[in-house]
Order: structure tokens, then sequence, then C-alpha cells
């Protein structure tokens, strides 16, 4: 279902309502809203406003308002009914935000403004938009029964007719699609695979990538086996507190903005699995930031993920239905692929334990960082992006930040000036991220290397060079790697990602975060460079 024109979230609480009611176990609702302006939905938070709603759709509506929501642009997830219902609630003007999705919605709650009230929604672009993202014989209704409502969905390719409306409305629309949606704006060497549907996952790691893909691929109703695998050295995962930092810098910048839609990600996720996490304020040595720092504990946001029914984790080895590996590295299951040719490198990093002489309620982030524990006593402070080097040696307390990192004054300072001089280091922890060329991890279906580069050769001589046939992956074979020292912060997206492409399900991000995911970025940028 989508809708244009969430508002206060009515015809969604109605929608989920019904929903439950009606579906099946193994059914699932998927609705994207567009909606420019999110205190509509503070409307039902007055008491009153409430007693509109009819009993039978309150709990919805409860569910719904229970969720906090971002206040800038950009797009907002829950999963209600133990994640039975997505709402993917995509947050600005519908005309800006419709051509970056792709996806076929069944039908469509259209505005139930005319055009006279209304102007923006019921333009000939966004109505285009609609009719390119419904499925042959989907539907769209409106409460508007304008004439030029009409015409402008017969001229977007829709049968249209007017009908019976409700309450005080005297006549509303309904609109049926003629035919099947037209192209997606995707660039064909980033065309996603058909859906698979897969029933069972084999997952390769246990890391905090491979946990959030089994939960994503678990809520889908897949059969999920997580393969753990023989450790020789820490994971980055393993690292005894965690932070996820919102981004700072500029929006040109693909990184910030997939780092922004994966924030909101996993502070949305956080809420519906009711896993525990803080939310700290980012101080750095300049002074207070606005911006904020979702704090946890990998090891016990990874327990929580895994605790599902459908979620088997064993060490045997198994490589039943389609494979994730969300391995950190490249490993050699997928030599010959695009992933082989863009290696995903080891970072070091190592982070202490001290005693705070203070109270510390802020992140503190400055090259390095320092974390305040939940015990309000200790911190964790430390860096864990230090390219090139590694330490053999897990715990061992000659590693810690302040012999092994170059940010060793950037870390002293932080000690000193906000934590107060004494620092004796009363743990550690040492380990290595596999960070990618271009610091974003490599998410997505898996391409074979060699067919890639005969299919998109030319690719040199610009992209209107020919016509381009889509892009073909290796059937069954996902990667989730390379996620560097932001694993905290976009394993969630990486997974979600991952699961409404092999499901077909609506995105949580745009198409074009798309193409800074897909693993086949880097040999399109080499055949790009290619000389004869
Ligand atoms: C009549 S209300 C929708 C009511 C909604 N269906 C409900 O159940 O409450 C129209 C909504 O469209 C939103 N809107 C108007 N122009 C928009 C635009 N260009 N992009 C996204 N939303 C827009 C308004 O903020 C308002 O919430």
């Amino acid at each position: 279902m989508a809708e244009l024109g969430t508002g206060t979230g009515c015809s969604l609480a109605c929608l989920v309502a019904a929903f439950e009611r009606h579906a099946t176990p193994d059914q699932r609702l998927h609705y994207v809203g567009f909606e420019n302006d999110p205190t509509m939905l503070d409307w039902w938070r007055d008491p009153a406003s409430r007693t509109l709603v009819p009993p039978s759709e309150r709990a919805a509506l409860e569910a719904i308002l229970a969720r906090p929501i971002r206040s800038t642009q950009g797009v907002a997830r829950w999963r209600l009914l133990d994640g039975r219902a997505t709402v993917t609630l995509v947050l600005g003007d519908a005309a800006r935000w419709l051509p970056n999705f792709s996806f076929l919605a069944d039908a469509w709650f259209l505005d139930a403004y005319e055009p006279a009230i209304e102007t923006m929604l019921w333009t000939r672009e966004v109505l285009g938009h609609v009719a390119r993202l419904t499925r042959a014989a989907g539907t769209a209704s409106t409460f508007s029964a304008a004439g030029a409502v009409r015409t402008g969905l017969d001229a977007a390719g829709f049968d249209v007719q007017r009908v019976a409306g409700f309450d005080t409305k005297r006549h509303m629309t309904v609109a049926t699609r003629r035919s099947g949606a037209a192209a997606s704006c995707i660039q064909p060497w980033f065309t996603p695979p058909p859906a698979a549907n897969p029933e069972r996952v084999t997952i390769l790691g246990t890391g905090l990538a491979g946990a959030w893909c089994a939960r994503a691929f678990a809520e889908r109703c897949a059969r999920v086996t997580v393969i753990d695998p023989q450790r020789s050295a820490p994971r980055a995962s393993d690292v005894p507190l965690a932070a996820a930092a919102q981004p700072d810098g500029s929006w040109q910048s693909e990184q910030v903005r997939v780092h922004d839609a994966a924030w909101h990600l996993l502070a949305d996720r956080c809420v519906d699995l009711g896993v525990p996490h803080r939310l700290l304020p980012i101080t750095t040595l300049a002074g207070p930031t606005s911006r904020m720092a979702l704090i946890a504990s990998p090891r016990e946001l990874i327990h929580a993920l895994l605790d599902h029914p459908l979620i088997q984790v064993t060490d045997r080895a198994s490589h039943e239905g389609c494979v994730v590996h969300a391995t950190a590295f490249s490993t050699p299951a997928l030599d010959g692929t695009v992933c082989s040719r863009a290696q995903p490198t080891p970072n070091g990093g190592s982070i202490g334990q001290i005693q705070l002489a203070n109270a510390l309620d802020t992140a503190i982030m400055h090259e390095g960082y320092a974390l305040p524990c939940a015990d309000g006593v200790h911190a964790w402070i430390g860096a864990t992006n230090h390219p090139g080097v590694w330490a053999a040696s897990p715990h061992d307390v000659a590693t810690h930040p302040m012999r092994i990192q170059p940010e060793t004054a950037s870390l002293e300072a932080i000690t000193e000036r906000l934590l107060g001089a004494s620092h004796p280091v009363m743990a550690s922890w040492s380990g290595t991220r596999a960070a990618s060329l271009d610091h974003l991890p490599m998410v997505g279906p898996v391409a074979d290397d060699g067919a890639f580069t005969r299919a998109y050769r030319a690719i040199k001589h610009g992209p209107m060079a020919q016509a381009w046939p889509p892009c073909s992956y290796a059937t069954g074979q996902w990667c989730s790697i390379g996620h560097g020292s932001h694993g905290m912060l976009t394993a969630p997206l990486a997974a979600d990602l991952i699961a409404d492409l092999a499901f077909g399900t609506p995105r949580s991000i745009t198409d074009e975060l798309l193409s800074f995911l897909l693993p086949q970025r880097f040999a399109l940028r080499d055949l790009k460079r290619a000389r004869d």
C-alpha cells in the first residue's frame, strides 16, 4: 500500500488495524507513505482527537503514536505487529522524493483534498510517478471527485470511475492501473535482481552484519541458519561498547547521506526490537553539537537480534537456500565475483576503559572518542579506525589506545580536558575492522566479475554509448561486508536492503543511495577508467 499525504496517519492506522484483523500469519503488509509535515501526526496526541477513531482502530493508532519520528527530511521505518507490518514513511515533498523510489504498490490512497486545495500532489509528474509505482490492475482512490483528478489519473494510465462517497461526501474517485508499470529510473548496471522470495537463508558470520541480516529475513518468514565461523581473531562486533553517530558534514557527500539514512534506521530498529540502547548528545573538543550518538553493547544487540524462533545458530557448514556473506572481509567463496576486485582492508582499533573523574552525559567525539558506560562511573575511550595497523593479541593492555593510536594527542586532550587528568586503563579491547575502498559497505546481490565486465566494458565511452542489459547476478549469493568502523551504524541498513531486494519489497533507501552500496560500483569505476 502507498499513500500520498500520510497526514494524521488515520488511513495508516485503519490499514494496520484491518491487516491485523484479516491477514493470515504468513502475510505481510508494506506501507509506503509520503508526507511533507511530520507534525501532522501530533494531531492525535490531543486525546479529544483520538475519540474520532473507532475503538477497533485505536490500538493501531496508539502503536503508531508511540514511535519517535525524525524531525528532518528523509525516511523513517517502523515495524509494527511483531514485524508483520512495515511502515516506510518518506518525509519531505513527495514531488521531490517519488522519482527516487522504485516499488510496485497494489493500491494507493491518494490525497483527500482536490487540486484547488493541495496543488502539489496532483501534478502530471506526481501522477506519472504514482502510475509508475503501481502494479498492472493495481488501484488508487481518493475522496476527491474533482474533474481535474479524474482527467489527471486517466492521462497517467488509470481507468477512472466516480463512485458513491462516504459520510458527507456524495462522490469519490477510484481508479485501476491499465497496464504494467513503466521501467524504473535505476541505471542498468545497478538494476536489482528479480524477487527470489527465499524460504531458507544461510548467513555466514555472527557479527552485527550477520545478526541484523538474520533478523531481517526471519521477520519476512524465511528460515535462517546462521553459521558461526571458527574465529582466530576478535571480531569488530566483540567491542564492549559501540556508538553510531549522526553524521557531520555536507549533504553533497554520499557518505553523509548514507550515514544519515542508516542512523535513523538504526534508531527506529532499536525501538522496534526493544533492545537496550542510549541516545546521548555528541560533544567535540570545540563544544556541544546538535548531533546524537546511539550507544549500545554490540554483544547484547547481537543476542537480541538472534533471539527469534526462525533463527538457528550453528557451527556446522551448510549452504541451504540463498547465502549472505557477512564475513567482514571478502572470502575465497567470493573469488571471481565483483567483490574480489575491491577487497576490504583491515583497519586496527583499540579502546580502553577508564574511571571517570566526573559524571559524563555526552558522547565525546574528536578523532578518537569517549563513551560513558551505563554505570555512570566508567567510560570507554579510544579510536577504532587505524588503517593498516591491527593488534595480534585481542586483550593485550600494551596495545591500549594511548600507545598505538596516532590520535594520541587528541585522546589525551579528551581525557584531560573533559574527564580529568587521571586515566589509568582498567581494561582494554583491540581488534580489526574491514574497511572498503570508499568507506561505505559493500551490500547486495553479488555479480560475477567476468560477466559484469563483458556486459559493461563499453561504459568507458559513456552511458549513452549503447543500450545496456540489466545487471545479472550469481544466483542466491549476497554480501554485507566492508562496514569498516561504522558497522554499528550501517549493518541494519544493509540487512533491510538485502532482505527488501530478495523479497522485492519497498526499500528504506532511495535508488540513488543503492548505487553507493551495491558491490559492483567498484567494477563500474574500473571499467569507466579503463583504457583500450
Ligand atoms: C488531507 S491530508 C491527508 C490525510 C491522510 N490521508 C490521513 O489519513 O490523515 C493531506 C496531507 O498531504 C500533505 N502534503 C501536502 N503537500 C504535500 C507534498 N508536496 N508532499 C508530501 N505531502 C504533502 C499535507 O501535509 C497533509 O498532511
